[in-house]
């Protein structure tokens, strides 16, 4: 059983056939940049893990940029699962992309089970302590040497990039609270977590003037060990 309780995940449903019309009115193509610039860097990986995939889109890229990966995605939307299912078909994806309609604060993950696992606009769907519970069981479960890529929206330091970001979100986290039901507020310190859980950051871009940002972690919890015992 999870160890993380909390009311039923958000509905994705109502957004599953607009979603990518929606991205590209506010945001133009810069919400699929960040998505995808670093992906190539998962294309030797074998065992891709994607939570909260959304319509497919990721697992359709990942096909072509990982030849050799089983690439499994988990999301709550059933609807959202069912466009995933219609773009990977005939593109090879029947063989070599499994789905699972889950909530992930509800499942476990087998130990050792991926060496890749992708979070894009996931993590900030949850509260701090429950994207700590998620950032640590998946962190958990993945090979040694694991490669973690994220995709968010971040808020920026300082300055008016900071005002911009502050105004974006809570207009994003009101429409997603209108539309899907979604409680969170504010953005819970995603990096900041998949950082404490042993990856460390070798790769990153900025788009939006600092709003969106994405990073490719490696797991180097072996290294930190180290570090620790040498101080
Ligand atoms: C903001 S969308 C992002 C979708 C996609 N990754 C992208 O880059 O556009 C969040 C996705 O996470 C899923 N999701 C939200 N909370 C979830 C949960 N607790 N468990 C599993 N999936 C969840 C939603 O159904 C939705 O498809």
């Amino acid at each position: 059983m999870a160890k993380t309780t909390q009311a039923a995940a958000a509905n994705f449903d109502p957004l599953a056939r607009v979603y990518r019309a929606l991205e590209i009115v506010a945001f133009g193509g810069d919400l699929e940049r960040a998505r995808f610039c670093l992906l190539p860097r998962l294309a030797g990986c074998r065992s891709i893990l994607i939570l909260g995939e959304g319509d497919g889109r990721c697992a359709e890229r990942l096909l072509t940029v990982a030849p050799s990966a089983r690439i499994h995605c988990v999301d709550s939307s059933p609807a959202m699962i069912a466009q995933a299912k219609a773009r990977v078909a005939g593109k090879g994806g029947g063989e070599r992309v499994t789905f699972e309609c889950a909530d992930v604060l509800g499942r476990e993950f087998p130990v050792a089970g991926h060496d890749a696992v992708v979070t894009l606009f996931f993590l900030d769907c949850f509260e701090p302590e429950q994207a700590e519970a998620v950032v640590g069981r998946i962190a958990a479960a993945l090979q040694p040497g694991a490669r973690w890529l994220f995709a968010d929206f971040v808020r920026p330091e300082k300055g008016l990039a900071r005002l911009r970001a502050r105004l974006w979100l809570a207009v994003l986290y009101a429409f997603f609270r209108w539309q899907t039901g979604l409680r969170v507020r504010a953005l819970p310190p995603s990096e900041m977590l998949i950082e404490k859980a042993g990856f460390e950051g070798i790769a990153a871009a900025t788009f939006q003037h600092g709003l969106l940002r994405t990073r490719l972690f490696v797991e180097n919890r072996q290294s930190r060990i180290e570090k620790i015992q040498r101080c």
